[in-house]
C-alpha cells in the first residue's frame, strides 16, 4: 500500500504521542503530553503507511511573521528515506500560505535542517515568547537543542 501525507485527525493523536515518546524516551526530542497534541492537532501533518502513522510534524505559529517546526519525527524503521524532508516541506508550504516569513526549529539534529536550508541562529535572536515554553521544560536551563531559522 502507498504512502499518504495528510493533515492529522483527532484519531491520530495516540499514534503521534507514541512516535514522539519513542524519541523523547531516548532524550532525542522533547516529550509532548497527549493534551498538548490534541490542542495542537490542527498544526500537525502525518505520513500514513499501511494505515500506520510513520511520521509527524507540527507547525506552530509563534508571532506575526514567525512559526516553529515542532515534534518532527519519523519512525526509525523508515528513517533516511526522505519522509522527514517531505513533512518539513509540507509544513513550509502551509507556513507560506499562512503568511509566515520566518520558520525556526530547536533540534538535536541540525544537519537535517541545514540540508533543508535552515541556518543556525541564537536563542536570543528569537522572540522572548519562546522562553515561556523553555522555562517550563524539564531540560531548562541546560538545554542542548540548537536553534535554526529559515526565511521563507
Ligand atoms: C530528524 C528526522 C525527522 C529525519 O527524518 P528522515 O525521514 O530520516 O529524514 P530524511 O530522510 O528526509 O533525511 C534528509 C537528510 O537529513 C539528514 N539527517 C536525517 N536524519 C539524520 C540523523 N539522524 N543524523 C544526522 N543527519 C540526519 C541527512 O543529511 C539526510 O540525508 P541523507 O540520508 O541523504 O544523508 C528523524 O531522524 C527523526 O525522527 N529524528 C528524531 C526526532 C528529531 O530529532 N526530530 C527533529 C527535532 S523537532
Amino acid at each position: 500500500m502507498g504512502v499518504n501525507m495528510r493533515k492529522a485527525r483527532i484519531s491520530d493523536a495516540q499514534d503521534i504521542y507514541k512516535l514522539i515518546h519513542y524519541y523523547a524516551n531516548k532524550r532525542l526530542m522533547l516529550a509532548r503530553s497527549l493534551s498538548e497534541i490534541y490542542e495542537n492537532i490542527q498544526g500537525f501533518f502525518v505520513i500514513e503507511k499501511n494505515k500506520r502513522i510513520i511520521g509527524c510534524c507540527a507547525l506552530h505559529v509563534t508571532w506575526e511573521d514567525l512559526a516553529e517546526i515542532k515534534s518532527l519525527a519519523v519512525s526509525p524503521r523508515y528513517a533516511r528515506k526522505g519522509y522527514g524532508t517531505l513533512l518539513l516541506k509540507e509544513s513550509e508550504k502551509e507556513a507560506r500560505q499562512l503568511g509566515v516569513k520566518r520558520l525556526f526549529a530547536l533540534t538535536f539534529i541540525p544537519s537535517f535542517f541545514r540540508k533543508n536550508k535552515f541556518k543556525e541562529t541564537t536563542r536570543e535572536k528569537l522572540p522572548h515568547k519562546i522562553w515561556i515554553e523553555c522555562v517550563r521544560c524539564v531540560y531548562f536551563p541546560n538545554c542542548k537543542e540548537i536553534p535554526l531559522i529559515k526565511k521563507l
